[in-house]
Protein backbone atom coordinates (compact mmCIF):
# COMPACT_ATOMS: atom_id res chain seq x y z
CA UNK A 1 0.00 0.00 0.00
CA UNK A 2 3.00 2.69 0.80
CA UNK A 3 3.94 2.77 -2.76
CA UNK A 4 0.61 4.01 -4.16
CA UNK A 5 0.42 6.45 -1.17
CA UNK A 6 0.94 9.53 -3.00
CA UNK A 7 -1.42 8.67 -5.64
CA UNK A 8 -4.00 8.15 -2.60
CA UNK A 9 -3.24 10.94 -1.28
CA UNK A 10 -3.93 12.72 -4.38
CA UNK A 11 -7.58 10.78 -4.60
CA UNK A 12 -7.63 11.92 -1.16
CA UNK A 13 -6.75 15.87 -1.58
CA UNK A 14 -9.28 15.50 -4.81
CA UNK A 15 -11.96 13.46 -2.99
CA UNK A 16 -11.84 16.47 -0.09
CA UNK A 17 -12.21 19.01 -2.65
CA UNK A 18 -14.89 17.99 -4.30
CA UNK A 19 -16.08 17.11 -0.45
CA UNK A 20 -15.81 19.59 2.29
CA UNK A 21 -15.23 17.67 5.63
CA UNK A 22 -17.82 19.09 7.12
CA UNK A 23 -20.54 17.56 5.23
CA UNK A 24 -18.94 13.98 4.98
CA UNK A 25 -21.52 12.02 6.35
CA UNK A 26 -24.49 13.74 4.16
CA UNK A 27 -23.24 11.80 1.15
CA UNK A 28 -24.36 8.61 0.58
CA UNK A 29 -21.20 5.61 -0.55
CA UNK A 30 -21.52 4.79 -3.87
CA UNK A 31 -23.24 1.37 -4.81
CA UNK A 32 -20.11 0.31 -7.41
CA UNK A 33 -17.74 2.84 -5.81
CA UNK A 34 -14.22 1.92 -5.46
CA UNK A 35 -14.02 1.27 -1.87
CA UNK A 36 -16.20 -1.69 -2.46
CA UNK A 37 -13.90 -4.97 -2.46
CA UNK A 38 -13.54 -6.92 -6.21
CA UNK A 39 -15.77 -9.62 -5.77
CA UNK A 40 -13.96 -13.04 -4.63
CA UNK A 41 -12.38 -10.64 -2.31
CA UNK A 42 -13.20 -13.12 0.45
CA UNK A 43 -10.08 -13.23 2.80
CA UNK A 44 -9.86 -11.45 6.15
CA UNK A 45 -6.70 -10.14 7.95
CA UNK A 46 -7.16 -10.92 11.58
CA UNK A 47 -4.90 -8.92 13.63
CA UNK A 48 -4.01 -10.63 16.65
CA UNK A 49 -4.15 -8.14 19.58
CA UNK A 50 -4.07 -10.86 22.68
CA UNK A 51 -0.46 -10.35 23.59
CA UNK A 52 -0.46 -6.54 24.21
CA UNK A 53 -4.01 -5.41 24.51
CA UNK A 54 -5.49 -8.74 26.59
CA UNK A 55 -2.65 -9.09 28.38
CA UNK A 56 -1.63 -5.22 29.18
CA UNK A 57 -4.70 -4.18 31.72
CA UNK A 58 -3.62 -7.52 33.95
CA UNK A 59 -2.52 -6.50 37.17
CA UNK A 60 -0.85 -9.44 38.48
CA UNK A 61 2.66 -9.37 36.63
CA UNK A 62 2.92 -12.42 34.26
CA UNK A 63 5.73 -14.02 33.75
CA UNK A 64 7.82 -13.14 30.38
CA UNK A 65 7.95 -16.78 29.53
CA UNK A 66 4.27 -17.09 29.28
CA UNK A 67 4.31 -14.03 27.18
CA UNK A 68 6.67 -15.64 25.06
CA UNK A 69 5.01 -18.73 24.93
CA UNK A 70 1.70 -17.34 24.34
CA UNK A 71 3.16 -15.25 20.99
CA UNK A 72 4.69 -18.82 20.00
CA UNK A 73 1.64 -20.82 19.81
CA UNK A 74 -0.25 -17.94 17.80
CA UNK A 75 2.34 -17.77 15.79
CA UNK A 76 1.51 -21.63 14.63
CA UNK A 77 -1.82 -21.01 13.83
CA UNK A 78 -1.86 -19.30 10.54
CA UNK A 79 -2.09 -16.08 12.01
CA UNK A 80 0.12 -13.44 10.29
CA UNK A 81 -0.10 -10.26 12.22
CA UNK A 82 0.36 -10.45 15.88
CA UNK A 83 0.99 -7.29 18.18
CA UNK A 84 3.38 -8.66 20.72
CA UNK A 85 4.19 -6.02 23.05
CA UNK A 86 4.20 -2.09 23.88
CA UNK A 87 7.14 0.69 24.70
CA UNK A 88 4.99 2.99 26.69
CA UNK A 89 6.06 4.46 30.03
CA UNK A 90 6.14 1.44 32.32
CA UNK A 91 4.69 3.91 35.31
CA UNK A 92 1.83 3.98 32.67
CA UNK A 93 1.32 0.23 32.04
CA UNK A 94 3.36 -2.01 34.23
CA UNK A 95 2.18 -5.19 32.55
CA UNK A 96 3.70 -4.08 29.10
CA UNK A 97 7.44 -3.69 30.91
CA UNK A 98 10.05 -5.83 29.17
CA UNK A 99 8.34 -5.70 26.00
CA UNK A 100 12.21 -5.00 24.75
CA UNK A 101 13.21 -8.52 25.42
CA UNK A 102 10.12 -10.04 23.66
CA UNK A 103 11.05 -7.71 20.66
CA UNK A 104 14.49 -9.56 20.80
CA UNK A 105 12.94 -12.89 21.89
CA UNK A 106 11.09 -12.51 18.43
CA UNK A 107 14.17 -11.36 16.21
CA UNK A 108 16.91 -14.10 17.75
CA UNK A 109 14.48 -16.63 18.39
CA UNK A 110 11.72 -16.11 15.54
CA UNK A 111 8.41 -18.51 16.33
CA UNK A 112 7.95 -21.38 14.62
CA UNK A 113 4.98 -20.48 12.19
CA UNK A 114 3.81 -21.44 8.59
CA UNK A 115 4.41 -18.27 7.16
CA UNK A 116 5.85 -15.01 7.80
CA UNK A 117 4.62 -12.89 10.72
CA UNK A 118 4.32 -9.07 11.02
CA UNK A 119 5.26 -8.63 14.80
CA UNK A 120 3.51 -5.00 15.96
CA UNK A 121 4.44 -3.12 19.10
CA UNK A 122 3.06 0.25 20.15
CA UNK A 123 5.02 3.22 20.74
CA UNK A 124 3.45 6.44 21.81
CA UNK A 125 6.54 8.63 21.50
CA UNK A 126 10.24 9.07 20.44
CA UNK A 127 11.46 7.35 23.35
CA UNK A 128 9.27 4.39 22.78
CA UNK A 129 10.60 4.32 19.15
CA UNK A 130 14.22 4.85 20.74
CA UNK A 131 14.09 2.15 23.07
CA UNK A 132 12.62 -0.20 20.27
CA UNK A 133 15.88 0.98 17.67
CA UNK A 134 17.76 -0.02 20.60
CA UNK A 135 16.96 -3.90 20.16
CA UNK A 136 16.40 -3.53 16.86
CA UNK A 137 19.97 -2.15 16.51
CA UNK A 138 21.19 -4.90 17.83
CA UNK A 139 19.37 -8.01 16.69
CA UNK A 140 18.59 -6.98 13.12
CA UNK A 141 16.10 -9.22 10.89
CA UNK A 142 18.74 -11.22 8.67
CA UNK A 143 18.13 -12.85 5.53
CA UNK A 144 16.70 -16.35 7.06
CA UNK A 145 14.32 -14.51 9.67
CA UNK A 146 11.07 -13.91 7.21
CA UNK A 147 9.01 -11.83 9.52
CA UNK A 148 8.50 -8.25 9.87
CA UNK A 149 7.80 -5.86 12.84
CA UNK A 150 5.28 -2.85 12.91
CA UNK A 151 5.38 0.13 15.28
CA UNK A 152 1.89 1.60 16.17
CA UNK A 153 1.17 5.25 17.33
CA UNK A 154 -2.46 5.75 18.89
CA UNK A 155 -4.04 8.41 19.19
CA UNK A 156 -7.60 9.28 20.45
CA UNK A 157 -10.91 11.27 19.33
CA UNK A 158 -11.76 12.51 22.28
CA UNK A 159 -9.79 14.91 24.05
CA UNK A 160 -10.76 13.49 27.26
CA UNK A 161 -9.23 10.15 26.31
CA UNK A 162 -6.02 11.78 24.74
CA UNK A 163 -5.59 12.95 28.08
CA UNK A 164 -6.02 9.95 30.56
CA UNK A 165 -4.10 7.62 28.01
CA UNK A 166 -1.60 9.86 26.34
CA UNK A 167 -1.25 13.25 29.18
CA UNK A 168 -1.74 15.01 26.10
CA UNK A 169 -4.12 16.85 24.12
CA UNK A 170 -4.91 15.91 20.28
CA UNK A 171 -2.59 18.16 18.30
CA UNK A 172 0.03 17.37 20.59
CA UNK A 173 -0.09 13.65 20.37
CA UNK A 174 -0.33 14.08 16.90
CA UNK A 175 2.76 16.40 16.19
CA UNK A 176 4.65 13.28 18.38
CA UNK A 177 3.62 10.97 16.12
CA UNK A 178 5.15 12.55 13.39
CA UNK A 179 8.56 11.91 14.62
CA UNK A 180 8.26 8.58 15.62
CA UNK A 181 6.02 7.65 12.38
CA UNK A 182 9.18 9.52 10.26
CA UNK A 183 11.59 7.50 12.37
CA UNK A 184 10.05 4.22 12.02
CA UNK A 185 9.76 4.65 8.46
CA UNK A 186 13.81 5.91 7.74
CA UNK A 187 14.14 2.62 9.32
CA UNK A 188 11.85 0.87 6.88
CA UNK A 189 9.16 -0.21 9.55
CA UNK A 190 5.60 0.23 8.71
CA UNK A 191 3.38 2.24 11.22
CA UNK A 192 0.11 1.13 12.10
CA UNK A 193 -2.13 4.30 13.69
CA UNK A 194 -4.49 3.75 15.91
CA UNK A 195 -7.71 5.53 16.95
CA UNK A 196 -9.25 5.09 20.49
CA UNK A 197 -12.57 5.64 21.41
CA UNK A 198 -13.97 6.57 17.87
CA UNK A 199 -17.31 4.76 18.70
CA UNK A 200 -17.74 6.17 22.21
CA UNK A 201 -15.57 7.46 25.32
CA UNK A 202 -16.04 6.97 28.73
CA UNK A 203 -15.65 10.08 30.18
CA UNK A 204 -17.06 12.27 27.01
CA UNK A 205 -20.09 9.25 26.19
CA UNK A 206 -21.52 8.17 22.68
CA UNK A 207 -20.95 11.26 20.93
CA UNK A 208 -17.98 11.27 19.41
CA UNK A 209 -17.90 13.08 15.66
CA UNK A 210 -17.18 10.59 12.97
CA UNK A 211 -15.92 13.44 10.69
CA UNK A 212 -13.45 13.93 13.13
CA UNK A 213 -12.27 10.37 13.32
CA UNK A 214 -11.48 10.67 9.49
CA UNK A 215 -9.90 13.79 10.22
CA UNK A 216 -7.56 12.17 12.55
CA UNK A 217 -7.02 9.31 10.38
CA UNK A 218 -6.34 11.73 7.27
CA UNK A 219 -3.70 13.59 9.23
CA UNK A 220 -1.90 9.80 10.69
CA UNK A 221 -2.29 8.87 6.46
CA UNK A 222 -0.68 12.03 5.07
CA UNK A 223 1.93 11.38 7.86
CA UNK A 224 3.08 8.27 6.47
CA UNK A 225 1.09 5.31 8.58
CA UNK A 226 0.31 2.69 6.18
CA UNK A 227 -2.91 1.47 8.06
CA UNK A 228 -5.79 3.01 10.31
CA UNK A 229 -7.11 1.10 12.97
CA UNK A 230 -10.30 1.95 14.50
CA UNK A 231 -10.81 1.65 17.87
CA UNK A 232 -14.49 0.97 19.90
CA UNK A 233 -12.03 1.11 22.99
CA UNK A 234 -15.67 1.15 25.57
CA UNK A 235 -17.33 -1.17 22.98
CA UNK A 236 -19.97 1.15 22.84
CA UNK A 237 -20.49 1.09 18.72
CA UNK A 238 -23.92 -0.40 17.38
CA UNK A 239 -23.98 -1.36 14.46
CA UNK A 240 -25.69 1.97 12.89
CA UNK A 241 -22.61 4.31 14.63
CA UNK A 242 -20.40 1.44 13.04
CA UNK A 243 -22.22 2.20 9.51
CA UNK A 244 -21.67 6.10 9.77
CA UNK A 245 -18.36 5.85 11.09
CA UNK A 246 -16.98 3.94 7.94
CA UNK A 247 -18.97 6.14 5.50
CA UNK A 248 -17.33 9.33 6.94
CA UNK A 249 -14.36 7.86 6.62
CA UNK A 250 -15.38 6.76 2.83
CA UNK A 251 -16.79 10.55 2.37
CA UNK A 252 -13.06 11.68 3.60
CA UNK A 253 -11.54 9.62 0.76
CA UNK A 254 -9.81 6.78 2.43
CA UNK A 255 -9.62 3.31 1.23
CA UNK A 256 -11.12 0.53 2.98
CA UNK A 257 -7.46 -0.98 2.66
CA UNK A 258 -6.50 1.43 4.89
CA UNK A 259 -8.41 0.48 7.54
CA UNK A 260 -8.58 -1.84 10.22
CA UNK A 261 -11.30 -2.52 12.57
CA UNK A 262 -10.93 -2.63 16.58
CA UNK A 263 -14.18 -3.89 18.48
CA UNK A 264 -13.75 -4.58 22.59
CA UNK A 265 -17.14 -6.50 23.15
CA UNK A 266 -17.87 -4.70 26.18
CA UNK A 267 -21.57 -4.45 24.98
CA UNK A 268 -22.04 -7.75 23.01
CA UNK A 269 -22.00 -6.09 19.44
CA UNK A 270 -17.99 -6.63 18.82
CA UNK A 271 -19.58 -9.49 15.80
CA UNK A 272 -22.33 -6.99 14.84
CA UNK A 273 -20.36 -3.93 14.21
CA UNK A 274 -17.89 -6.84 12.36
CA UNK A 275 -21.14 -7.58 10.24
CA UNK A 276 -21.74 -4.19 9.24
CA UNK A 277 -18.31 -3.59 8.57
CA UNK A 278 -17.46 -6.48 6.25
CA UNK A 279 -20.52 -5.48 4.31
CA UNK A 280 -18.87 -2.00 3.86
CA UNK A 281 -15.59 -3.54 2.18
CA UNK A 282 -13.11 -3.89 5.56
CA UNK A 283 -11.56 -6.97 5.51
CA UNK A 284 -8.78 -6.35 8.55
CA UNK A 285 -10.01 -6.91 11.79
CA UNK A 286 -8.39 -7.23 15.20
CA UNK A 287 -9.49 -9.47 18.34
CA UNK A 288 -8.03 -11.43 21.13
CA UNK A 289 -6.97 -14.78 22.02
CA UNK A 290 -9.69 -15.95 24.83
CA UNK A 291 -11.38 -12.20 24.33
CA UNK A 292 -8.73 -11.22 27.26
CA UNK A 293 -8.29 -7.52 27.62
CA UNK A 294 -9.43 -4.32 28.22
CA UNK A 295 -7.84 -0.53 28.32
CA UNK A 296 -6.08 0.47 31.50
CA UNK A 297 -7.62 4.04 30.85
CA UNK A 298 -11.01 3.03 29.84
CA UNK A 299 -12.60 2.02 33.40
CA UNK A 300 -14.81 -1.37 32.57
CA UNK A 301 -13.98 -1.80 28.66
CA UNK A 302 -13.81 -5.75 28.46
CA UNK A 303 -11.59 -7.38 25.93
CA UNK A 304 -11.27 -7.45 22.15
CA UNK A 305 -13.90 -9.70 20.42
CA UNK A 306 -12.21 -13.23 20.69
CA UNK A 307 -10.51 -14.02 17.67
CA UNK A 308 -11.83 -17.84 18.35
CA UNK A 309 -15.46 -16.09 17.96
CA UNK A 310 -14.14 -13.89 15.30
CA UNK A 311 -12.78 -16.69 12.94
CA UNK A 312 -15.83 -18.87 13.58
CA UNK A 313 -18.04 -16.27 12.09
CA UNK A 314 -15.96 -15.33 9.30
CA UNK A 315 -15.72 -19.12 8.28
CA UNK A 316 -19.36 -19.37 8.50
CA UNK A 317 -19.88 -16.98 5.62
CA UNK A 318 -17.47 -19.04 3.63
CA UNK A 319 -14.74 -16.27 3.96
CA UNK A 320 -10.98 -17.12 4.73
CA UNK A 321 -8.41 -16.34 7.20
CA UNK A 322 -5.94 -18.93 7.23
CA UNK A 323 -6.37 -19.64 10.74
CA UNK A 324 -6.60 -23.50 12.66
CA UNK A 325 -9.69 -22.42 14.46
CA UNK A 326 -9.18 -25.90 16.60
CA UNK A 327 -5.76 -24.58 17.82
CA UNK A 328 -6.37 -20.77 18.93
CA UNK A 329 -9.25 -22.44 21.30
CA UNK A 330 -6.72 -24.21 22.92
CA UNK A 331 -4.80 -21.35 23.27
CA UNK A 332 -7.63 -19.36 24.60
CA UNK A 333 -8.05 -21.67 27.24
CA UNK A 334 -4.25 -22.20 28.31
CA UNK A 335 -3.96 -18.65 28.67
CA UNK A 336 -7.09 -17.97 30.41
CA UNK A 337 -6.02 -20.61 32.67
CA UNK A 338 -2.11 -18.96 32.88
CA UNK A 339 -3.43 -15.69 34.29
CA UNK A 340 -6.45 -17.18 36.66
CA UNK A 341 -8.89 -15.34 34.29
CA UNK A 342 -12.10 -17.19 32.79
CA UNK A 343 -12.40 -18.32 29.14
CA UNK A 344 -14.29 -15.23 27.43
CA UNK A 345 -14.46 -16.96 24.32
CA UNK A 346 -17.65 -19.05 23.58
CA UNK A 347 -16.49 -20.09 20.40
CA UNK A 348 -13.49 -21.58 22.11
CA UNK A 349 -15.49 -22.89 25.26
CA UNK A 350 -18.18 -24.63 22.46
CA UNK A 351 -14.86 -26.32 21.06
CA UNK A 352 -13.25 -27.58 23.59
CA UNK A 353 -16.96 -28.60 25.57
CA UNK A 354 -17.76 -30.74 22.44
CA UNK A 355 -13.81 -31.83 21.88
CA UNK A 356 -14.35 -33.40 25.69
CA UNK A 357 -17.71 -34.91 25.13
CA UNK A 358 -16.95 -36.55 22.24
CA UNK A 359 -13.89 -38.14 24.15
CA UNK A 360 -15.95 -39.30 27.09
CA UNK A 361 -18.49 -40.86 24.31
CA UNK A 362 -15.91 -43.26 23.24
CA UNK A 363 -14.74 -44.22 26.30
CA UNK A 364 -17.88 -45.66 26.94
P1 LIG B 1 4.14 11.49 30.63
O1 LIG B 1 4.11 11.15 32.07
O2 LIG B 1 3.52 12.77 30.19
O3 LIG B 1 5.59 11.35 30.03
O4 LIG B 1 3.40 10.28 29.88
P2 LIG B 1 6.91 12.14 30.30
O5 LIG B 1 7.51 12.43 28.96
O6 LIG B 1 6.67 13.28 31.26
O7 LIG B 1 7.81 11.03 31.04
C1 LIG B 1 7.48 10.52 32.31
C2 LIG B 1 8.42 9.34 32.61
O8 LIG B 1 8.15 8.27 31.70
C3 LIG B 1 9.89 9.68 32.40
O9 LIG B 1 10.62 8.85 33.29
C4 LIG B 1 10.15 9.23 30.98
O10 LIG B 1 11.49 8.91 30.73
C5 LIG B 1 9.31 7.97 30.92
P3 LIG B 1 11.27 9.42 34.63
O11 LIG B 1 12.19 10.50 34.15
O12 LIG B 1 10.10 9.96 35.43
O13 LIG B 1 11.91 8.22 35.22
N1 LIG B 1 8.86 7.67 29.57
C6 LIG B 1 8.98 6.47 28.99
N2 LIG B 1 9.52 5.32 29.44
C7 LIG B 1 9.48 4.26 28.60
N3 LIG B 1 8.91 4.31 27.38
C8 LIG B 1 8.37 5.45 26.90
C9 LIG B 1 8.39 6.59 27.74
N4 LIG B 1 7.93 7.84 27.59
C10 LIG B 1 8.22 8.48 28.71
N5 LIG B 1 7.81 5.46 25.70
C11 LIG B 1 3.30 8.83 27.96
C12 LIG B 1 3.29 10.27 28.47
C13 LIG B 1 2.88 8.84 26.51
C14 LIG B 1 4.69 8.26 28.12
C15 LIG B 1 2.32 8.00 28.83
O14 LIG B 1 1.10 8.66 28.83
C16 LIG B 1 2.11 6.60 28.34
O15 LIG B 1 3.04 5.78 28.36
N6 LIG B 1 0.89 6.28 27.91
C17 LIG B 1 0.56 4.96 27.39
C18 LIG B 1 -0.78 4.53 27.87
C19 LIG B 1 -1.10 3.17 27.28
O16 LIG B 1 -0.22 2.39 26.96
N7 LIG B 1 -2.41 2.87 27.13
C20 LIG B 1 -2.84 1.61 26.60
C21 LIG B 1 -2.54 1.47 25.13
S1 LIG B 1 -3.74 2.30 24.12
C22 LIG B 1 -5.03 1.18 23.99
O17 LIG B 1 -5.05 0.18 24.67
C23 LIG B 1 -6.09 1.43 22.97
C24 LIG B 1 -5.97 0.51 21.74
O18 LIG B 1 -6.06 -0.85 22.12
C25 LIG B 1 -7.07 0.83 20.74
C26 LIG B 1 -8.44 0.87 21.37
O19 LIG B 1 -8.88 -0.10 21.98
O20 LIG B 1 -9.05 1.92 21.23
C27 LIG B 1 -4.62 0.72 21.04
MG1 LIG C 1 -7.93 -1.93 22.41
Amino acid sequence: MSAIRPLLRYQNARSRLRQPRGLASSVEPLRNSPQAPPPGDDHVRIVEVGPRDGLQNEKKAIPQHTKIELISRLARTGLTDIEAGSFVAPRWVPQMAGSDSILQHILTSPPQSPGPINFSFLAPNARGLKNAQEVLKLHTLDASNRNTIEISVFAAASESFSQKNLNCDIATSLERFKEVIQGAKAHDLRVRGYISVVLGCPFEGRDISPQRVAEIATNLLEMGVDEISLGDTTGMGTGPSTRSLLKAMHAAGIQNEDIACHFHDTYGQALVNTAVSLEHGIRIFDSSVGGLGGCPYSPGATGNVATEDMVYFIDSLGMKTGIDLPALAEIGEWISGEIDRSNASNVGKAILGSRRRRAGESKL
